[in-house]
């Protein structure tokens, strides 16, 4: 079968690198380029690791189009740099690529590519979805133009990770998300439902380390941060061993072996103002509401449990068989 033409909007961020790494490694996939949004790290530190990302990943055809620098409305939030590291991938000191970003921003990567390959890209948005919606702004007719748009974010029965209500990328442009998520397109997101319950424990990165090469070492070192923080948080207690969410390459792994995971659907709004903000929430009954806000949207597609083990085999055997 033809590799599947894919873009991925990233905020690297070490789960980033490690979607990333799982791109270039499996067969199936055709990784167009990358752009790049604010989030984990603004949006300059964003485009130079995912440049350096792709040289340490023997990726260096593949093109960076740098993209948003804040959120459409609100006011940027601080970047979690004691999740990812000051360096946004662990702090591991990954030398500078060469290369230069496009000088096509983001949003126009996209739709410009959506109109050389009508039908066939699939867009997996991994960071806020600032430049999701610019590119949808920039032209409306972009789902008709999409094969799927696959986005990490959001939280539905989970509790969030940056709020008891929010997951990070959606409370990083939640005017943004809910924007895209109001449109009509084949979109599918994997949130915190099930990028929590896909944990990778040291003994997995190990696996990497040992067996994956170059890549696996960068994946190891990069890790180790991410690896702390997990383990400074209350859910440490409940792991078995020191270990970190899957979280961006499982949009990834839905790309690719969609029959792993469960959904449901349903009009799906994102709260953008008070307490709740960055809160998704779904009308997946179908219920006519006093409130009008679900009222005649397109159904979304969200992930709601999955097979890790699965998935997380997926994963490493992909990229140990690349090495
Ligand atoms: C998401 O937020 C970011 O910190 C991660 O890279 C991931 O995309 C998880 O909530
Ligand atoms: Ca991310």
């Amino acid at each position: 079968m033809k590799p599947r033409k894919i873009i991925i909007d990233t905020d690297p961020g070490v789960d980033d690198a490690m979607a990333i790494a799982f791109a270039v490694a499996h067969p199936g996939l055709d990784l167009l380029g990358l752009t790049t949004v604010f989030g984990n790290v603004a949006v300059q530190l964003a485009t130079s690791n995912a440049l350096k990302l792709l040289d340490n990943f023997n990726a260096s055809s593949v093109p960076v189009a740098a993209g948003a620098s804040r959120p459409l409305v609100q006011d940027p939030l601080p970047h979690p740099d004691f999740v990812h590291g000051q360096d946004g991938l662990g702090n591991i000191d990954l030398p500078d690529s060469e290369r230069q970003q496009l000088e096509m921003e983001a949003a126009h990567y996209i739709v410009d590519s959506a109109n050389r390959f009508p039908g066939e890209i699939t867009l997996i948005a991994v960071g806020p979805l600032t430049n999701v919606a610019a590119a949808l702004a920039l032209d409306p007719e972009l789902p008709g133009k999409l094969d799927q748009l696959v986005i990490m974010g959001g939280a539905l029965d989970e509790p969030g990770n940056v709020s008891p209500l929010a997951e990070a990328n959606f409370l990083g442009d939640p005017h943004a998300a809910d924007r895209v998520l109001a449109v009509d397109w084949p979109a599918v997101v994997v949130g915190l439902d099930v990028t929590h319950k896909i944990m990778l424990y040291d003994s997995d990165l190990k696996q990497l380390s040992d067996k994956a090469g170059a890549v696996g070492e960068v994946l190891w070192r990069a890790s180790r941060f991410y690896v702390n923080y997990y383990s400074s948080t209350g859910a440490a207690s409940e792991l078995p061993e020191p270990g970190c969410a899957m979280h961006d390459a499982a949009a990834l792994a839905y790309v690719l072996e969609p029959e792993l995971f469960e959904l449901v659907h349903g009009a799906t709004r994102v709260v953008t103002e008070g307490i709740a903000i960055g809160q998704m929430t779904m009308n997946r009954k179908g219920y006519t509401y006093l409130l009008p806000h679900w009222q005649d949207l397109p159904a979304t597609g969200c992930c709601v449990s999955v097979d890790a083990e699965r998935v997380k085999s997926l994963f490493l055997d992909t990229l140990i068989a690349a090495a």
